[in-house]
């Protein structure tokens, strides 16, 4: 057991060495606190319990998704219940909705179920992420801080889940009406590269909502200089790490276009991260 194995619970989504850690923590609850203190202690902890119950709770996997509720950690609730007011924001607002930065997807996932469910005909939105698909590409002096966690570095966050996803996304349409138009892009790259290059391929592209969370200054400055043009009076702006001091990048990227100052910030009760502008 070493502090190596630990951290990379975090540093890396697909190291099977970071998973084979987790479960064979899950089998030694009595000692496996003693080496977990370098990273988010509490988070691990809880995560190990609830996966815990979660392998012996009874019914089958499916019965589990179907009350997921009994499982799923009250945060990432809260995470999808910010989604589903900031959907219901731009509803009436013309547009795709655009996520930079997906990881393993679940926010992105959420944003399609929310379009399937409040406008299922409406075939014309395009829910679109962005992603390197293998971690963050590089870390600017404008990200790196003494706050920041063990992931904060080069190939950090990494999530090999392309395929994945495509294959998530083909059951999604499975299950909706109008399931032959797809919904859901998923552009893989470098984003300062790939968000020109959408634009300039999408001549049509009009944003109602644009989902900020790369973390880092570069690729969310890419994506608000090229994004912004496209976005309506009522569009929305929304941000993972805005007065964040574990990534300030995100907010040093909003200082150097936007400014802070043109936006009305705001938030939402039950979740101390995201936050949002309605573009005036
Ligand atoms: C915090 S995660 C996104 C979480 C996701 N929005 C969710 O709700 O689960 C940040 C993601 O941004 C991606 N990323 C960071 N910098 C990038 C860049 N320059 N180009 C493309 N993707 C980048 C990383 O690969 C990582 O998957």
């Amino acid at each position: 057991m070493s502090h190596f194995k630990c951290s990379s619970v975090y540093n890396n989504y697909n190291n099977p060495q970071a998973r084979e850690f987790l479960s064979d923590k899950i089998g030694q609850t009595n000692n496996y606190n003693i080496h977990v203190n370098k990273i988010n202690k509490n988070k691990l902890i809880k995560t190990i319990y609830i996966y815990k119950y979660y392998k012996k709770s009874s019914g089958t996997d499916l019965d589990k998704l179907n009350h997921f509720c009994k499982f799923v950690p009250r945060q990432t609730l809260s995470s999808f219940l910010v989604r589903n007011e900031l959907f219901k924001l731009i509803q009436d607002v013309h547009g795709d909705i655009i996520e930079g930065g997906v990881f393993v997807g679940g926010g992105l996932a959420a944003f399609a179920q929310l379009s399937a469910i409040y406008e299922p005909y409406n075939h014309i939105r395009q829910i679109v992420g962005f992603d390197t698909f293998g971690g963050y590409p590089e870390f600017s002096d404008k990200d790196k801080t003494r706050f920041s966690p063990p992931h904060a570095k080069t190939g950090g966050l990494k999530a090999d889940v392309l395929k994945d996803l495509e294959e998530c996304f083909k059951l999604y349409d499975l299950n909706r009406p109008l399931g032959h138009i797809p919904r859901v892009e998923l552009v893989k790259g470098v984003a300062e590269k790939t968000i020109p290059k959408y634009v300039k391929d999408n001549p049509h592209l009009v944003v109602a909502m644009l989902f900020l969370d790369f973390n880092l200054y570069s690729p969310t400055k890419a994506a608000i200089d090229n994004f912004l043009p496209r976005m309506p009076k009522g569009s929305v702006i929304a941000f993972d790490e805005l007065s964040f001091k574990a990534f300030p990048g995100e907010t040093l990227a909003v200082l150097d276009s936007i400014g802070l100052s043109n936006l009305r910030i705001k938030r939402f009760t039950h979740n101390p991260h995201i936050s949002y502008a309605v573009l005036e």
